[in-house]
């Protein structure tokens, strides 16, 4: 996985059709998805189950590029090995998730994994300061985590703009999860965000068997985004 501040589109399968998940995956990359984007939920530190490592490492099989797995549980650490070993690129722990978030993310890339680290919406930009050489990503929020197709919410902007003076030049990419489409995603490619999760938007209107819709989607979101630079 090399590093670059280029627009990724990251759909995400929790939109998708979770009986047909390797067509679907399949589907999307076909599409022009720069990264699949995996949520992870348990019931506890989301208000939704979704599945665990089994299912990841069933569909790595069906995904050529990066497997960016976002966990929304608690707790992270016992299951870190367990996902690493199903093939995900990227494991991203939310800073909410418990009390060594420091511990967790050392885990995370002692598995060989890059880190991620979430922001919930009500987590500032500073708490992610003492932590910026230990991660690979900051995931920054942009609903409530635990269900798909909610309201983006705009107080996010200004901390991806935090975040971004605080990265600086180190390879830190900036994912935005929640609520991306082709009218938000301008707004925080401006503010210094590069991977884009979309869920809803993405898979919106297509299926595995008339994926078509799913290539429209993408490319609608990332001509917004890189429109900025326009
Ligand atoms: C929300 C998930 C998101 C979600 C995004 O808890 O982490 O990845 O699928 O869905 P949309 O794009 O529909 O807001
Ligand atoms: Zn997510």
């Amino acid at each position: 996985m090399s590093f670059d501040r280029k627009i990724k589109i990251a759909p995400s399968i929790l939109s998708a059709d979770f009986a047909n998940f390797g067509a679907e995956c399949e589907a999307i990359e076909a599409q022009g998805a720069d990264w699949v984007h995996v949520d992870v939920m348990d019931g506890h530190f989301v208000p939704n189950i979704t599945f665990g490592p089994t299912t990841c490492a069933a569909i790595r099989k069906h995904i050529q590029g990066v497997m960016d797995v976002h966990l929304m549980i608690a707790p992270v650490d016992p299951y870190i090995d367990a996902f690493a070993a199903a093939g995900a690129d990227v494991i991203t722990a939310h800073l909410e998730a418990g009390p060594h978030i420091h511990r967790t993310l050392q885990a995370i890339r002692a598995s060989g994994a890059k880190a991620g680290l979430a922001l919930n919406p009500g987590t500032p930009a500073s708490a992610a300061e003492p932590l910026l050489d230990m991660v690979d990503l900051i995931c920054v929020m942009t609903v409530n985590p635990g269900f798909g197709g909610q309201k983006f919410i705009h107080s996010q902007i200004d901390k991806v703009k935090s975040l971004r003076a605080m990265i600086g030049d180190r390879p830190v990419h900036i994912e935005i999860d929640g609520g991306v489409d082709p009218t938000t995603a301008p707004l925080v490619a401006r503010a210094g965000a590069d991977v884009l999760v979309a869920g809803s938007a993405v898979f919106k209107g297509g299926s595995a068997a008339a994926p078509d819709a799913y290539g429209v989607n993408i490319r609608a979101i990332r001509e917004a985004a890189e429109g900025v630079y326009a």
